[in-house]
C-alpha cells in the first residue's frame, strides 16, 4: 500500500466533512421538532463551513491542487451511519449522537496528524481541535438543558446508560470472541469481555453513591455505538493485532464519551463521569502498550 500523501489525506478529510454534512442533513430532514432541526441545520452549515476551510488552508499548505478522490470511505470519520435512518430523534439525543460524532473526528484527525510532520502535522491537529471544539459547543448546549432540569439526561439516567453502554461492550467482544479462529486473539477479547462486564458492576456500584434519584430501568438512548468502533469488520481470522486495534478505538472513544458527559454535569456527578472517563483511558493505555509492543517485536 503506498503512503498517504498529505494532499491525498486532505481530500479524503474534504469528503469526510462533506458526509458529515449530509448526515447532518439527513437527521434534520427525518425531524419534525423545530428545535432538533435547527440544531441540525445548524451542524450542517458548520461542517460545510469546515469543509471550505480545510480545503482553502490545506491546498495552501501543500501547494498545490488536491486530487479529484477520496481514496478512503469517509463516511465513517464524522458519522454514526447506525443513526442514519432515525426519525424524530427527541433533542437529547440528538446532542447525544452530534457530540459522539465531533469526538469521535476529533480522534480521527489527531491520529490523521501523527502520520505526518511540519506544517501538515499541525494543520490536522489544529483540524482536530477545531472539532473538540464543535463538541464543546454541544456539550454547552447539553449542560444549559440538564442545569435547567429540561433534559432527559438525568444523572441517574446516565448511570443507567453507562450500565447498558458496558453490557453492550462486553456483548461485542464476546461475539467477536465467538468468531475469532486465532487462540490469543481469542483470550485477549474474552478477557474484554470480564472487563467490561466488571466496568458495568463498577459504575452500579459506584452509581449508587452518587446522588442519583431513581435509576431508571431502561437506557434512554441506543447504546451500541459509544465503546465500539462504529463498523467494525469481523472476519473469522481475527488477528490478535486486530483485535488490540479495535480495542484500543473502543476505550478511546468510551473514554472521550464519559469526559464529554462530566463536563455537562457538576460536583459529584461530574467526579463519577471523570473517574469512569479515567477507567477507559487507562484501560486504553494499557491496550496501547500492548499494540506497541507487539509491532516493535514484529
Ligand atoms: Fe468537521
Ligand atoms: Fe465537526
Ligand atoms: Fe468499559
Amino acid at each position: 500500500m503506498s503512503p498517504l500523501t498529505p494532499s491525498q489525506a486532505l481530500r479524503n478529510a474534504i469528503a469526510a466533512e462533506a458526509a458529515a454534512a449530509r448526515f447532518y442533513e439527513t437527521l434534520a430532514s427525518r425531524s419534525s421538532d423545530p428545535e432538533v432541526r435547527s440544531f441540525f441545520e445548524t451542524m450542517v452549515r458548520v461542517e460545510a463551513e469546515h469543509g471550505r476551510e480545510i480545503e482553502h488552508l490545506g491546498s495552501k499548505i501543500v501547494g498545490q491542487v488536491l486530487p479529484a478522490f477520496a481514496t478512503t470511505d469517509a463516511s465513517g470519520v464524522e458519522t454514526l451511519p447506525a443513526w442514519k435512518s432515525a426519525e424524530n430523534l427527541g433533542f437529547d439525543e440528538a446532542l447525544h449522537v452530534a457530540v459522539m460524532c465531533e469526538h469521535q473526528a476529533a480522534m480521527h484527525y489527531a491520529d490523521l496528524a501523527e502520520l505526518f510532520d511540519g506544517e501538515v502535522r499541525e494543520f490536522f491537529r489544529a483540524v482536530s481541535a477545531s472539532e473538540s471544539q464543535h463538541g464543546s459547543m454541544i456539550e454547552g448546549v447539553l449542560r444549559e438543558r440538564i442545569r435547567t432540569g429540561q433534559s432527559t439526561f438525568t444523572i441517574g439516567q446516565v448511570v443507567r446508560n453507562l450500565i447498558e453502554i458496558e453490557r453492550a461492550a462486553a456483548r461485542f467482544y464476546g461475539a467477536l470472541a465467538k468468531r475469532c479462529l486465532n487462540p490469543r486473539a481469542k483470550s485477549f477479547l474474552q478477557g474484554m469481555v470480564e472487563v467490561e462486564e466488571l466496568h458495568a458492576a463498577q459504575i452500579e456500584a459506584l452509581g449508587r453513591d452518587v446522588e442519583t434519584g431513581e435509576i431508571p430501568e431502561h437506557a434512554n438512548l441506543e447504546v451500541k455505538d459509544v465503546e465500539m468502533p462504529p463498523s467494525w469488520p469481523a472476519p473469522i481470522h481475527l488477528r490478535l493485532e486486530t483485535s488490540l486495534a479495535l480495542a484500543l478505538e473502543a476505550e478511546r472513544r468510551a473514554g472521550r464519551y464519559y469526559r464529554a458527559l462530566s463536563r455537562c454535569f457538576s460536583r459529584q456527578a461530574a467526579d463519577f463521569l471523570e473517574h469512569m472517563a479515567e477507567t477507559e483511558d487507562d484501560h486504553a493505555r494499557s491496550i496501547e502498550d500492548l499494540l506497541t509492543r507487539m509491532r516493535a517485536d514484529a
